[in-house]
């Protein structure tokens, strides 16, 4: 059995769920705490032996590049003022993989990411990483399903329980279960099924070990929910034409930063765990929670100003 070193993370989206922050900046840049979300989930890779990183890129997206590229004026003047512990970390995310990057062109869905990588991964299992997703790295999914893959080949996929109203989020899975075991073997997938109609409560979450056969499948699929060639269509195919798909059912922290309440969960959560920041952020955050106030229980007076444009103050 092959090991898996390449992994490939699909960053084109556009990040309308944060506008206007991500106007001009990419959703994957936003930081959680002080390291931008995307750098985690490179991290995460690594920490498996995944040090092939492929990124695929849209439009706005160089900010991504130049954090993973040399900044020899930055290193200067921190070497210059002699900031070690500053200059480590910026030299970490230079060195941290062997980062690849090639541009999706036109935006096709998260399918159509997944197949622009073929010519770098070739004939051989690779994981798929979505940037939106953070797991938190005390919880190693990749792990599991990496050893779900060794144990069994084909492709695993990671899975999350989620209340039946918020199925038709996520893509869906029909799976096999063995009494309480997390490792399931998948035999359908519905990409955001309308609601009421998810075949079980099993989500899935951005974490992939593919087969390359999904290529071949990806290039016959046709465009579906949404119009766009859905990755859960593909593996769906792969489930119902012989190939073995496992799921690995998730019961760690896993946040959507591309959501801003999970945003904001992950950067208080990772935040108040740090040695360095956590003891005084947490006294800080107990006191806010005994003084603050909900927003409509304060006069007026004393709620947050909201600015509004020009033209409609006037
Ligand atoms: C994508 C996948 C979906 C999966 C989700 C997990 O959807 O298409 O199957 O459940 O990621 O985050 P997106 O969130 O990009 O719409």
């Amino acid at each position: 059995m092959n090991e898996i070193t390449k992994a490939v993370i699909p960053v084109a989206g556009l990040g309308t769920r944060f506008l206007p922050a991500t106007k001009a900046t990419p959703k994957e840049m936003l930081p959680v705490v002080d390291k931008p979300a995307i750098q985690y989930v490179v991290e995460e890779a690594v920490s498996v032996g995944m040090r092939d990183v492929l990124m695929v890129t849209g439009r706005n997206k160089r900010a991504l590049e130049d954090h993973f590229d040399r900044n020899c004026e930055l290193e200067l003047a921190l070497e210059k003022k002699g900031d070690a512990e500053r200059l480590a970390s910026v030299n970490l995310s230079t060195e941290l993989a062997d980062i690849h990057y090639t541009r999706q062109g036109d935006p096709r869905g998260l399918g159509h990411a997944v197949l622009c990588a073929a010519p770098h991964v070739g004939d051989e299992p690779f994981a798929v990483l979505l940037g939106d997703d953070l797991i938190d790295p005390r919880d190693p999914l990749l792990a599991q399903m990496r050893q779900v893959h060794r144990e069994h080949g084909g492709s695993v996929i990671a899975l999350m329980e989620v209340e039946p109203e918020r199925s038709h989020l996520y893509g869906c899975a029909a799976a096999e279960r063995d009494g309480t075991s997390p490792v399931v073997r998948v035999t359908d997938l519905v990409e955001k099924p309308a609601p009421g109609t998810a075949p079980s409560n099993l989500a899935v979450i951005g974490r992939y070990i593919l087969e390359p056969a999904v290529f071949d499948v990806l290039r016959r699929t046709p465009p579906g929910r949404g119009g766009e060639i859905q990755l859960t269509d593909a593996i769906r195919t792969l489930a119902a034409t012989g190939h073995t798909v496992h799921g690995v059912v998730f019961s760690g922290r896993r946040y959507d930063t591309g959501d801003r309440g999970d945003y904001l969960r992950a950067v208080v959560r990772i935040a108040a765990d740090r040695s360095d920041l956590g003891p005084d952020f947490v006294e800080w955050l107990r006191e806010f929670l005994l003084d603050h106030q909900p927003v409509e229980h304060r006069s007026v007076d004393e709620r947050p100003v909201e600015l509004r444009p020009a033209a409609l103050t006037a």
